[in-house]
């Protein structure tokens, strides 16, 4: 569950074909979510995305949590993936839950949907993915330009991710895609603190950023390998001044 892609030296998990192989490999064992599962993302997809809204799922791979959306009353998912194992197995599985959908599609042109499609798009791992490809800065600008064109004004983009803000920020918070960012940070799956002490801050708090975009200088981390949430709402020029609403708000030190 919380596999890493920082491990992109011994994988090339930027390779369309390392996903299809590794599919097939796993097509026994069924089906495995990254980093973390949906009982634990939760409370941050109940907080931002509405159950009757249209979701994009990019790169589900043979992951649960669209399914787990589904028995938590959310209503239209497309999940999308350049795996065409995946997808089809994804397709076959859940062929009698009519709100699951499954495209084989490159997050990096996704031009078979027109703009603002959805009011949402979720990130596990993929963006994570494109990052150990070649041309990985190219990548990334391509999909998060494909990401924004698809949201409408007001929605969201959700990247669960293990990069922090020091390799993660000088992708998303770039003034072209016109998003205000929230972050939380998630201690991985099965984390003990060595003392057993309880937690010193709430994780469903988001974390105080500076106006660069990064952590403040004496942030401790409570698990060295935590897992980020940063939460992108596009703004809508119209109805929005560009902050979250009053009980969102973005905290900026
Ligand atoms: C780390 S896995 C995460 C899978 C799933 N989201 C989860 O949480 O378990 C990354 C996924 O991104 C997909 N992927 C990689 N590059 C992609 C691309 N250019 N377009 C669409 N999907 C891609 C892979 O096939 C793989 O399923």
């Amino acid at each position: 569950m919380s596999r890493d892609v920082s491990a992109c030296n011994s994988y090339n998990y930027g390779d369309a074909m390392y996903w299809d192989t590794r599919y097939v490999q796993e097509a026994e064992s069924g089906s495995f979510d990254w980093y973390q599962r949906y009982s634990s993302l939760r409370p941050f997809i109940r907080k931002y995305i509405s159950p009757n809204s249209r979701v994009l799922m990019v790169g589900c791979g043979n992951a649960v949590i669209s399914e787990d959306m589904v028995k938590d009353s959310y209503e239209d998912i497309m999940n999308i993936d350049i795996s065409s194992v995946a997808i089809e197995l994804m397709r076959k599985k859940n062929e009698g839950i009519p709100q699951l959908k499954y495209m084989k599609m490159d997050v990096r042109d996704m031009s078979f949907f027109p703009d603002d499609s959805f009011d949402s798009v979720i990130d596990k791992g993929t963006l994570d993915s494109l990052m150990c490809g070649t041309d990985a800065p190219i990548s990334a600008s391509q999909m998060l330009g494909e990401v924004s064109r698809l949201l409408k004004p007001g929605g969201v983009y959700m990247l669960i991710t293990y990069g922090d803000p020091t390799v993660r920020m000088l992708h998303i918070n770039r003034p072209v895609y016109n998003w205000k960012i929230e972050l939380y940070i998630i201690p991985r799956p099965g984390f003990e603190r060595p003392d057993g002490s309880t937690a010193s801050k709430s994780i469903f708090e988001p974390v105080p950023i500076t106006e660069k975009g990064l952590l403040p200088p004496d942030y401790v981390y409570e698990d060295p390998d935590s897992h980020f949430v940063y939460v992108c709402k596009k703004i809508d020029e119209i109805s929005d001044d560009g902050a979250f609403k009053e009980e969102n708000e973005i905290i900026i030190i």
